[in-house]
């Protein structure tokens, strides 16, 4: 049996305004997998079990928008070999929450296939065949995270440019606490792009203001300058809010964790729902992790970034 993994995600800075062409920054969370494990298979076909969606999926018989088949069969092509096989997925991502669990089983699909069939591909390749099936989850996606699993790398992302990993100088604490509501990402890239087409003037300015938070985020990472970093936050929070993709969940969980002594917070990824984040100093983070448990979050991870 040859196996797969790949790393769930986190955007640090820079959602929705990356629709649009500013930049982006995302990290790896290495703690949280995906992975597939492919063998050969004594019947013909191919299937695919999803174990923790009890779902077994003949390929000959998926229809075309499920994106486990699809991943699949763009992998076969792509190494233009087939054989009788049995796929098997697993992952302790959260499902629809921001940490690119979409994107990280289908890398870690590639990857075992990859194994299986002793052919290799470079992360800008398995970036390219993830980034067809996050179309179907999202529609119009920006490609941020089949970026950053297919690397595993801190990067700073931008429509339509090629990947920069950048260094963090410095490794930080960050708290990511899940508020437990189920937000697809496509609702409220779709509200955005209707906010942006009725008042694209005010959109523009917002997402400018973001691109330059981002610009100061990833300079104070690469001077290991970390404490400007919670300030930064709480400013893209402040935009997102602008942008309608807070809501009173999110910002009560904000509220919770900064009184805690969190250095600043925001939502991460789409919004509505989702995971916020904080930056925080290492003695605080479990006090933090507590007051927004209290506040009624779903799932805290207390994470170091960089190391
Ligand atoms: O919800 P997530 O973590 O998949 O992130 C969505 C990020 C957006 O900028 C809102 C959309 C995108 O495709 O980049």
């Amino acid at each position: 049996m040859k196996t797969g993994t790949a790393c769930g995600k986190i955007i640090l800075f820079g959602e929705h305004a990356v629709v649009y062409g500013r930049p982006a920054l995302a990290v790896p969370l290495s703690q949280l997998r995906a992975r597939a494990f492919v063998e050969r298979r004594a019947e013909r076909g191919i299937v695919i079990h999803a174990r923790d969606l009890g779902r077994d999926i003949f390929l000959n018989d998926a229809s075309a928008d499920d994106a486990l088949a699809m991943i699949t069969r763009l992998t076969l092509d792509k190494f233009g070999v087939t054989d009788n096989l049995e796929i098997s997925v697993e992952s302790d991502i959260p499902l629809a929450s921001g940490f690119g669990s979409g994107a990280a089983i289908s890398t870690a699909i590639v990857r075992a296939l990859g194994a299986y069939f002793e052919k290799s591909l470079a992360p800008a390749e398995i970036s390219a065949l993830v980034y067809e099936t996050e179309k179907m989850y999202h529609g119009t996606p920006s490609g941020i995270d089949n970026s950053v699993i297919a690397y595993e790398q801190a990067i700073c992302f931008v429509r339509g440019q090629d990947i920069t990993p950048f260094q963090i100088a410095r490794p930080f604490t960050l708290v990511i606490a899940n508020t437990g509501i189920a937000s697809p990402t496509k609702i409220t890239v779709g509200d955005v792009r209707r906010g942006w087409e009725q008042d694209p003037a005010r959109f523009e300015k917002i997402f400018d203001n973001v691109g330059a938070i981002v610009e100061h985020a990833q300079d104070a990472l690469a001077r290991g300058e970390n404490d400007r970093l919670g300030e930064l936050m709480t400013r893209n929070q402040r935009a997102l809010e602008e942008m309608g993709v807070s809501s009173r969940e999110i910002e009560n969980l904000i509220g919770a964790g900064m009184r805690a002594g969190a250095g600043g917070g925001k939502l991460s990824g789409g919004g509505r729902g989702g995971n916020v984040i904080f930056y925080v100093a290492e003695e605080r983070a479990e006090e933090v992790g507590r007051a927004v448990e209290e506040k009624g979050a779903m799932g805290v991870i207390l994470t170091r970034v960089g190391s």
